[in-house]
């Protein structure tokens, strides 16, 4: 398999809307990937990624969609929102439980703007309200219990990871009985869910390579 090729969309996955699923199909098919060296944990810089979705794998978002689905989630962080990949997937399960809210946040005004384009296109950009900017800044106020928070984040320079700082953030915001689903297994996220005193249990699911997802126990 080539090292890029994330495989096709499971047929058989939870969401049946075609207006949703064709919009899926459309970024699962067209990401691109930067030249081998290029990437960002080589460029810290977002804005110098901005035609790149960098979006989680559709197997990750038909999880998503059914653990929100499964608990009624209601109030859903999506960290980060990129192009809307993930988005796609908590605003299909807000929609199909009744209505809700995703909180997203992304830093690049162009990414912000796809995201709109891509959740317009499918029919769902009235469940989905993106903060613009720093996710430090812009989840510090959720406006009430988290069910369900997406970490996504971005390599960062030095220090802690973004993953990390953005977890402190939402991690006291989200209910006891809400899940988080990290993507890419940063050191010093993984110690933050992993220590009991955090009042999380979790798994590693073999899903793109390693994703967390954590309960909120207490
Ligand atoms: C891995 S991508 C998110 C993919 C998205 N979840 C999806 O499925 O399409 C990470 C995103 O974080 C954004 N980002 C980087 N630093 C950020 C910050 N401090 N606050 C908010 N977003 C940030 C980047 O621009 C990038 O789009």
């Amino acid at each position: 398999m080539p090292p890029h090729d994330l495989g096709a969309i499971n047929p058989f996955g939870p969401i049946h809307d075609p207006k949703v699923r064709a919009i899926i199909e459309r970024l699962h098919t067209t990401r691109r990937f930067p030249e081998r060296g290029g990437g960002p944990r080589q460029n810290h810089d977002p804005e110098a990624f901005a035609d790149y979705g960098f979006s989680i794998h559709p197997d990750q978002g038909d999880l998503i969609y059914l653990l929100c689905r499964g608990m009624g989630a209601r109030r859903v962080v999506d960290f980060a929102t990129s192009v809307g990949m993930s988005a796609l997937y908590f605003a299909a399960a807000m929609r199909d439980n009744g209505g809700g809210l995703v909180i997203g946040s992304e830093l690049v005004a162009a990414k912000v703007a796809a995201a709109r384009a891509n959740l317009t296109d499918a029919g769902l950009e009235r469940y989905v309200e993106i903060r613009e900017g720093d996710a430090r800044k812009t989840l510090r106020d959720l406006g009430g219990g988290i069910d369900f928070a997406l970490i996504d984040g971005w390599p960062a320079p030095q220090g802690p990871s973004l993953a990390r700082e953005v977890i402190e953030i939402v991690a006291p915001q989200l209910r006891v009985g809400g899940y988080v689903l990290n993507d890419n297994a940063e050191a010093d996220f993984l110690a933050f869910i992993r220590d009991p005193d955090n009042g999380f249990i979790s798994m590693t699911l073999p899903l793109k390579g390693g994703t967390e997802l954590a309960l909120k126990m207490r």
